[in-house]
């Protein structure tokens, strides 16, 4: 018989310590921060779960491969290692080392985008939509209907809408340079794509001559989802299922900091030779030379271990596994969470527990300084104050009202999950007596970054 304890597969080899604070002390951090959880200082924080990028523990094996890093200017061995690393799990003629994922973003745009274009997606991520913006493109989010309902407990709630893609390449495949899957779709939910759905938009995009790029931060989470949940899976190895979800594909988008388990890093790779020389000499002006990108050997090193890790199915099991632990104790205390549980991330939905709180008082706000006064749990608004604000000014309110609960690779055990549960358990109680915010300042893009709040009743 199967034991129930999800025990971690690695054992702690060192320690950080975590900065015990009262709720009065929190308190006045977050009036300091201007009720803005990312302007926080980290160390007002007890549980982190603000982000899983870059915040996960390496491994005795990335430290290690860290003493091997080469810090050659051009051609330095750590990139050999990096690129074959990464060519052998995803293909792509052309690999491109970047600092992080939106460096990646930022120069596909650059090549791709401009005004007149259309960039669809089944979900874009906030940076990847504001890197297709700034270019002056339109960027279309077309997930399929499952994953609007977020009561609904469906397999693959990250796919696109293929109906809906067809459409719109039908129309305007002239204006589209590519269409974007993300891996798994972070802002709908952390949800999975299924296989079925990446092949069916690669085989639509190419009868239309458009290519296809992953944006596949958690691509081994996705390649796990498909081997429990699509029939044909069950029996194929995370790499095998990796392979053939990149054989659909021209090219990737990455950010290093989620499923590759380092630090800091990321890349493009694609097929066509004419985008890779475009994206090279943008490299060189603003990250650095091809073989580094904006990374150290160093970091290109514990890059290309991290990725033999992230495939490991003792590791994959631990954590999705986990990442349910935690959604299935909030479920179980009828605490709104988007269904089902995704990869990295459980999403609480603001909008069901907070519905006395309107979107534009921006109810999931609401609940991640609860989240935060109550415990020093630290989540992430995905709402009305990411998403409210367009290109033109206006805003609006966002599609889903979710406070996301990222949690880190290797770093929290069950016991501080245990915790976080109790803390949501408090918010749930004290839930009708929790009041919206407005904005006071936000900058022109990416607002939730760095805007100021004050709670709705106060004139500060
Ligand atoms: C789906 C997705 N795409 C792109 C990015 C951007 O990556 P980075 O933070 O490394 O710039 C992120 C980061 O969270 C993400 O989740």
């Amino acid at each position: 018989m199967a034991y129930q304890t999800i025990i971690e597969p690695f054992r702690i080899h060192s320690v950080e310590p975590i900065p015990m604070t009262t709720r009065e002390q929190r308190q006045e951090a977050i009036r300091a921060a201007h009720y803005n959880l990312f302007q926080l200082p980290a160390r007002n924080v007890m549980i982190d779960l603000l982000t899983d990028s870059g915040t996960g523990a390496m491994s005795r094996d990335q430290w290690a491969a860290i003493q091997h890093g080469d810090e050659s200017y051009a051609g330095s061995p750590s990139w050999e290692i990096f690129e074959t690393a990464v060519h052998e799990l995803f293909g792509f003629a052309h690999i491109i080392p970047t600092h992080q994922g939106r460096a990646a973003e930022r120069i596909l745009f650059s090549v791709l985008g401009g005004p007149g274009k259309i960039v669809p997606a089944n979900t874009h991520f906030d940076t990847t939509r504001a890197n297709v913006e700034y270019t002056g493109a339109q960027a279309v989010d077309l997930p399929c209907p499952e994953g609007l309902d977020p009561e609904l407990s469906a397999p693959f709630k990250g796919n696109i809408n293929i109906a809906a893609l067809e459409q719109l390449l039908t129309k305007r495949a002239g204006d589209i340079p590519a269409v974007i899957l993300t891996v798994t779709n972070n802002s709908g939910g952390g949800q999975p794509v299924s296989m079925e759905n990446i092949r069916a938009t690669s085989m639509l995009c190419h009868r239309f001559g458009v290519p296809l790029y992953l944006d596949s931060c958690r691509f081994a989470e996705n390649a796990w989802f498909i081997r429990l949940r699509e029939p044909g899976y069950h029996t194929k190895s995370v790499t095998e299922i990796v392979h053939e979800m990149y054989s659909w594909a021209d090219g990737m988008t990455m950010s290093a900091k989620k499923d590759p388990m380092a630090n800091i890093g990321g890349w493009l790779a694609t097929n066509d030779t004419a985008i890779a020389d475009q994206a090279r000499t943008m490299l060189i002006l603003t990250e650095g030379f091809p073989t580094y990108g904006g990374l150290a050997g160093r970091d290109l090193e514990a890059i290309a271990q991290g990725l033999r890790e992230a495939v490991s199915h003792d590791y994959l099991h631990y954590r999705i596994s986990s990442t349910a632990y935690l959604g299935d104790a909030l479920e179980e205390m009828d605490f709104p969470v988007v269904r089902p549980s995704g990869g990295h991330a459980i999403y609480l939905d603001a909008r069901r527990l907070l519905p006395h709180i309107p979107a534009l008082e921006y109810p999931g706000q609401a609940l991640a300084i609860a989240l935060y006064e109550l415990g020093g749990v630290r989540g992430c608004e995905i709402g009305s104050v990411m998403f409210g604000r367009a290109p033109d000014g206006s805003e609006h309110p966002s599609t889903l009202e979710l406070v996301r609960l990222a949690i880190p690779r290797r770093t929290y055990t069950q016991s501080h999950i245990d915790y976080v549960v109790e803390v949501c358990a408090e918010v749930l109680s004290i839930a009708p007596s929790l009041r919206g915010y407005r904005i006071t300042k936000e900058p022109p893009a990416l607002r939730h970054f760095s805007a100021h709040f004050v709670p709705k009743e106060s004139t500060d």
